[in-house]
């Protein structure tokens, strides 16, 4: 087998990167994060829309509110037809978006809004008249707040709340969208921002508050069957995934034997918790039974873990944006820690460690303990700070992300000749946008946002992406 490219060593040509014909190649946003017009055309208020002017969400983290009201303008057709332009002077064949599900049905449940509908509806055939397949996923962290207020995915009713939205969509969108995806990272919005953001204010342990994250990402996978099969029973002529964080677990410090004890754990608590219940219906023993031990209560039905085993998605969506390096904590949840820790010298991506060669055996891993599904790159990506973002003389020279952008490109492209069923890659993000509790002051972007004028400056990396696109094969 071919070596794995290693970071900072192996960063390939630029010129060096093909993929084959028909490969998906694009960028990646959610509504939230660009679409401000929070309150247009009869939209309903999401969680998101709640969590940022209620309860300020930001306010916490980065010392000020911000809110995605108006974002990056993008629910705007004048607006987003000018980024549009921009995708497509850079060369992608694909962009991933997400619909806002207060958009099209306001209360989460009954009534349709046909302005929220029409709205994609446009979306969708100005995309394709760019040549751009729209990738649409349904759900990326924002619940209608009316739904909320009734439980949120606590309320196993959820389930069928989502299906019967899932089926609205699929049934108006299924012939004209060909890739779906039901959810964004169940993972990171119930174990880590519920979580870390103590959003039902409960006073309890954290481990107890950990474990409580769990019916709700079991009852968010459930719904993920349940859409699935709507999918299949429709007989569209597309594809339906669901998208997963992955991220390959190693010891923060390989010589220190508690940190190297932590990380099958956390293995199984970010991975293989999900894996296992989509491909292989049922949870990985070590983390259920840590999550029962402060959860007693969370005894999945044979029934639900029956429907999980039932429904396999199309395809599954990856957001890789590094390795989890996990340090044992004994005050943290279960012992352990990874988020913020980051071996990298500075200036470090906040994301985690630039090891393109994780993503390169995350996909190999896939390959021999899951039966090589087909999968997607729906995220990957970087913000390393001031010092790639600065605007100097009208330029952006964000080379910390050109470099992880090529390394990464370059291990999907081993992946791939390794035989690894990736259909495509959008990178996150297409402009910088809402960064949840970061607000505007983490970046992502290709492109550049000025927040006061929200004029565009396309980054080095914009240009670094269009050379790789340009050359890649095209269909006749
Ligand atoms: C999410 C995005 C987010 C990105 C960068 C992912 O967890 O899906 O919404 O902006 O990571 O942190």
């Amino acid at each position: 087998m071919a070596q794995a490219p290693v970071a900072g060593s192996q960063v390939p040509a630029a010129s060096s990167i093909r993929f084959p014909k028909g490969f998906l190649l694009g960028t990646s946003t959610a509504a939230y994060q660009v679409e401000g017009a929070y309150q247009a055309d009869g939209k309903g208020e999401s969680k998101w829309d709640f969590l940022a002017n209620k309860v300020g969400a930001t306010q916490f983290v980065i010392g000020k509110k911000e809110t995605g009201n108006v974002a990056d303008n993008m629910y705007d057709r004048t607006q987003y037809l000018k980024d549009i332009a921009l995708m497509k002077e850079m060369g992608v064949n694909a962009y991933r978006f997400s619909i806002a599900w207060s958009r099209i049905i306001p209360q989460g449940t009954g009534a349709v809004n046909a302005k929220g509908l029409a709205h994609y509806d446009q979306l969708i055939t100005d995309l394709k008249a760019a040549g751009i397949e729209p990738v649409v996923t349904l759900y990326h962290f924002d619940m209608p707040q009316p739904l909320m207020e009734k439980g949120g995915w606590n309320n196993p009713e959820s389930v069928q709340w989502y299906a019967a939205y899932a089926e609205v969509i699929f049934k108006h969108y299924g012939q004209k969208v060909k890739k779906f995806i039901t959810f964004n990272e169940p993972y990171i919005e119930h174990f880590l921002a519920d979580y870390m953001m103590n959003v039902e204010q409960s006073k309890a342990p954290a481990n107890v508050r950990y474990a409580a994250a769990m019916p709700k990402a079991h009852n968010m996978l459930l719904a993920n069957a349940k859409a699935t099969a709507v999918y299949h029973r429709l007989k569209l002529p597309g594809m339906v995934g669901i998208t997963l964080n992955l991220s390959p677990c190693m010891p923060f410090d390989a010589n220190n034997p508690a940190d190297v004890r932590a990380t099958p754990l956390q293995d199984e608590l970010l991975n293989t918790l999900f894996l296992d219940a989509i491909y292989k219906g049922r949870y990985p023993k070590r983390a259920l039974d840590s999550l029962q031990k402060y959860n007693p209560a969370f005894r999945p039905a044979p029934a639900d873990m029956a429907l999980l085993a039932a429904q396999k998605p199309d395809f599954l969506g990856i957001n890789f944006y590094a390795p989890a390096q996990v340090k044992a904590d004994p005050t943290a949840p279960m012992g352990c820690t990874w988020i913020g820790n980051n071996t990298d010298p500075a200036p470090a991506s906040g994301n985690g460690p630039n090891r393109p060669d994780q993503l390169y055996a995350l996909l190999m891993r896939l390959k021999t303990e899951y039966g090589n599904p087909t999968t997607m790159i729906t995220e990957n990506g970087a913000a390393y700070g001031d010092v790639d973002e600065a605007v100097v003389n009208g330029k952006i020279n964000d080379t910390h992300r050109c470099q992880y952008l090529l390394g990464h490109l370059g291990a999907l492209q081993q992946a791939l000749a390794d035989g690894a069923k990736t259909i495509g890659y959008m990178h996150w993000s297409l402009l910088d946008n809402f960064e949840w509790v970061f607000g505007y002051s983490v970046k992502f972007g290709l492109i550049g946002v000025d927040r006061t004028t929200l004029a565009r400056t396309p980054k080095q990396s914009y240009y670094l992406y269009q050379s790789i696109l340009k050359q890649q094969p095209k269909l006749p």
